[in-house]
């Protein structure tokens, strides 16, 4: 078994003549899957009920004669023009009341069921034509789902929110009591007056907009879900997936997770920014969890720059094959790009491609060539685990919830959480992503960053964890709300305030550009006032009003230990904090990591990954703690 690699190929913007050159360079190098027709509902249903398919037959018999495999997409991530003009509906609005109008992409509305039975009688003539196609490895649902347009505040959205609010609560009075009504004159006479949270004249309620995230989460994934049922019935044994984003907010993947047969990711660091090493790294992570540990597959990623970004700087060659054997090392069974060939017209003419528009006496065509051959040597990982000992929980919940309006501060859930994955990324040790309802029995030390959102019963588990032995970090901003948003009953931390043996004071935020002094560094993002109630104070803040007040502190619980961080210390703080922690819960620690190297192991194979210009010695000795 090898590593697939490839990418999206469209040759519909191409004349056929074309096809034969395309497929002899892909066998050159080393192409062994494409994604084919994402893009392509237009081309092949050019008016209601009306298929051309010869053109994909022609494509699809041509890559299987070569032996390429295909991952048919079901191309229904683009409506073509004669659907919104027949069906005007379809087209979906926007928070300020636009309707998004045609020539762009993804312009519906994810609950028309006008749309939903027009992708549904497309892709059942897909399946119908090419299940038993022999080029055929998997089937590719849509794309990106709601990666333009994740929430859509029309009056067929609004009904269907209706739907999905009286499914959850059964009667208007309980809406009313879980809201909140009783506030600003909210109360709700019936589920008819009841609208999608468009714009208003000042903060929403922090209910209805949460449960609107969700709802409109779940209506993208009941489009992928009619899509999937379609492909199952008619395809049963040919494992299908759709492509995630990494850390994408508007998409609970958690909840989609389970229903892919394979998960798929599509991954765009930015090159310019020196931090994507640990970002993209960070992405890999939460893909290979989201797979529950199975390998996944880096469905996209760009061969050298974007066409998306104000500025699109190219990607060094290095950095490609660097980032892209990250991907392996992290758990990926597949590297592949968008796209094959570089369009020369559309919105996307100036994105690289593997195939770049100056040919193949390029650098960047050669480096795609060198990375094809390259990987045949790292066949024998493939299907080889990545072993985490440090979990992280991360939830959509929290991540919607903290970053509301309204908040005490506006505090990035996401930069929260890099800032805790970062030692544990510069020191080589592997972080999986969980959540409250994970079996946590695997690891020896879990972290809790911004878990805003959470209700007090999903608590125990962390405190049984820490109690069977594990080492819990819990940081600021967690347990604070429930998961209807009310503030945390009995207090903030809930539960967890006995586990950590700390309680919360007060909140003093951090102002922008500020940060806090304590001992042995600095604190940034937030700060806050707490007592101690029986935990050791590891670190106090040294200035102003919080002066002497704790800023970390450790409480032992039954076998293990729990920590409670009230600011977030300096990188240089953290890491020592972090190292003894570490070495508590007994996890190796791997000594001698140049800056700018990443280690990580697959299987038995042990990655050193040098993402900085030039070369580096290195000696990674690991010491058992
Ligand atoms: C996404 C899409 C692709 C393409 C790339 C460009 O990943 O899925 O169709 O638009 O972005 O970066």
């Amino acid at each position: 078994m090898t590593i697939w690699f490839g990418g999206d190929y469209n040759p519909e913007q191409w004349p056929e003549s074309v096809w034969d050159e395309d497929i002899a360079l892909m066998q050159r190098a080393r192409v062994t899957l494409v994604t084919v027709g994402v893009f392509s509902w237009a081309k092949l249903e050019p008016s209601e009920g009306v298929y051309t398919f010869g053109w994909l037959d022609r494509i699809m018999d041509k890559l299987h004669a070569a032996g390429i495999r295909v991952d048919l997409a079901t191309a229904t991530a683009s409506p073509p023009p004669w659907l919104t003009h027949r069906y005007p509906e379809v087209l979906p609005v926007t928070e300020n009341g636009v309707r998004l109008q045609v020539g762009s992409r993804q312009q519906y509305c994810p609950s028309s069921p006008v749309y939903r039975r027009l992708a549904q009688n497309l892709v059942t003539a897909i399946v119908d034509r090419y299940a038993s196609h022999p080029a055929l490895e998997m089937w590719h649902i849509n794309n990106e789902y709601g990666c333009h347009l994740s929430r859509c505040y029309c009056d067929v959205s609004a009904a269907a929110f209706r739907v999905w609010l009286q499914r959850r609560y059964r009667t208007i009075d309980q809406l009313n009591e879980t809201w909140g009504t009783a506030f600003w004159s909210q109360w709700y006479g019936s589920f008819d007056e009841v609208y999608t949270p468009s714009r208003a004249p000042y903060y929403r309620n922090p209910g209805q907009v949460l449960d609107f995230d969700r709802f409109s989460s779940d209506e993208l994934l009941d489009c992928f879900r009619e899509e999937a049922a379609v492909v199952r019935a008619g395809s049963p044994r040919i494992p299908l997936t759709t492509n995630f984003m990494g850390f994408f907010k508007p998409v609970d993947y958690w909840a989609w997770a389970s229903e892919l047969d394979l998960i798929c990711d599509d991954s765009y660091p930015d090159p310019s920014d020196p931090r994507s090493p640990m970002l993209a790294a960070m992405s890999r992570d939460l893909m290979r969890s989201l797979a529950a540990g199975k390998p996944w597959i880096l469905m996209e990623q760009a061969a050298s720059a974007v066409n998306w970004r104000d500025i699109n700087v190219a990607k060094p060659a290095g950095m490609m094959r660097a980032l892209s054997l990250q991907a392996v090392a992290r758990g990926a069974d597949g590297v592949l790009f968008f796209q094959w060939r570089q369009s020369d017209r559309g919105g996307e003419r100036f994105h690289s491609a593997m195939l770049p528009h100056a040919g193949t006496e390029t650098v960047s065509w050669r480096a795609i060539e060198a990375l094809g051959h390259e990987l045949d040597q790292h066949s024998d990982v493939v299907e080889g685990a990545v072993v985490a000992s440090v979990a992280m929980v991360f939830e959509w919940d929290s991540w919607w919830s903290l970053e509301q309006d309204g908040v005490p501060a506006r505090l990035s859930y996401l930069a929260l959480l890099q800032a805790w994955y970062l030692p544990f990324f510069e020191a080589g040790i592997t972080v999986d992503f969980v959540t409250t309802q994970s079996d946590l029995s695997g690891y020896s030390l879990v972290i809790v960053a911004g878990l805003f959102a959470v209700n007090p019963s999903e608590l125990s588990p962390l405190h049984d964890f820490a109690d069977r032995g594990g080492q819990l970090i819990v940081s600021f901003q967690s347990a604070i709300v429930d998961r209807t948003g009310r503030l945390m009953p009995g207090g903030f931390l809930g539960p967890l305030a006995g586990t950590l043996g700390v309680r919360i004071d007060e909140f003093t935020p951090i102002a922008a550009g500020t940060s806090a002094e304590v001992e042995g560094g600095i604190g940034s993002l937030w700060a806050e006032r707490i007592v101690s109630i029986d935990s050791e104070i590891l670190v106090r803040f040294t200035d102003g009003d919080l002066a002497g007040s704790p800023a970390v502190t450790r409480r032992r619980v039954g076998q293990g230990t729990a920590h409670y961080f009230a600011t977030m210390p300096d990188p240089e703080l953290l890491a020592t904090l972090i190292q003894g922690i570490v070495a508590a819960a007994g996890i190796p620690a791997r000594e001698g990591i140049p800056s700018g190297t990443e280690v990580v192991k697959r299987g038995t194979v042990t990655y050193v990954i040098n993402h900085r210009e030039g070369t580096v010695d290195v000696e990674v000795m690991e010491r058992s703690n």
